[in-house]
């Protein structure tokens, strides 16, 4: 069958894409521009609807075509920090809703220390209606049932992880939020590329290479074959700091 111009396009992304994730310029443009990310701070150079959000672009662009194709009614997202991930989350829920494709749409928030500062702003938001924001460890089990009795009357849910980057604490954060996404969502975690990234590597941090967020996981997957990497995805974005970050949840 004649494909249409919109497919046509999509299927030129994907063929492209392929291209350049083997183009050895484009490569060695990427690994550059990772060697300098960590240190030089640039992924908090931005803002979202006046809130310091810590993505690069090329992140919120990505985070922004999945809501758009999934069409969450619940987003979860562990690691607030100044608050800019979750309004950004709260802005697209809006959309949604505003396009009538979801209705009582929501965000919760996790993070273990919310700055006075940031509670104050957050709090006169005009997406602060939207956001619900629990403050304590994205492991704790009592933060993790409050958010699963959210999840329960939700139809399609998005987790975005971006706390605390060890392995032990994003494994315990995939097992514990990652059964709540919904079958082709996603569940994104964040930082992956620490583990690529000879910067982040000697630190000195809790985290670093062998010990971070793509180590765990690649252990759940292992184990939980409901998920895969989606490779598609990432290679088109290219300077995501989040390779084999994109899982998403295939039944
Ligand atoms: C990278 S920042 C989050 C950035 C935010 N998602 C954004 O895009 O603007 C990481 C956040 O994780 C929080 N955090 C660290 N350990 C945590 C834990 N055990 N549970 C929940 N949040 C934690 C920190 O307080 C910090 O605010």
């Amino acid at each position: 069958m004649k494909k249409t111009p919109f497919e046509e396009f999509g299927l030129d992304i994907t063929k492209r894409s392929k291209t350049l994730s083997k183009d050895p310029k484009f490569q060695k443009a990427k690994q550059s521009f990772h060697d300098h990310l960590s240190k030089s701070k640039y992924a908090y150079n931005f803002y979202w609807m006046g809130v310091p959000i810590i993505q690069t672009p090329v992140e919120t662009q990505a985070l922004h075509e999945l809501i758009w194709k999934i069409k969450p009614d619940l987003i979860i997202e562990t690691g607030i920090a100044w608050g800019g991930s979750i309004v950004f989350s709260a802005s697209m829920i809006t959309l949604l809703e505003a396009c009538g494709e979801i209705r009582n749409g929501q965000v919760v928030g996790i993070d273990i220390e919310i700055r006075p500062h940031n509670k104050k702003n957050l709090a006169v938001h005009p997406m602060s209606k939207k956001i619900i924001m629990f403050e304590g460890s994205s492991i704790d089990p009592i933060i993790i049932e409050k958010v699963k009795k959210i999840a329960k009357n939700k139809k399609r849910i998005l987790v975005h992880l971006d706390s605390n980057h060890t392995h032990n604490h994003v494994l315990a954060e995939l097992k514990a939020y990652a059964p709540l996404v919904t079958r082709s969502s996603y569940c994104i975690v964040e930082d992956t590329g620490i583990e690529d990234d000879p910067v982040n590597a000697n630190l000195g941090k809790a985290f670093g290479k062998g010990n971070n967020p793509k180590t765990a996981v690649w252990e759940f997957l292992k184990k939980n074959k409901n998920f895969k990497i989606d490779k598609d995805f990432e290679s088109k974005l290219i300077l995501t700091g989040a390779p084999d970050g994109y899982l998403k949840r295939i039944k």
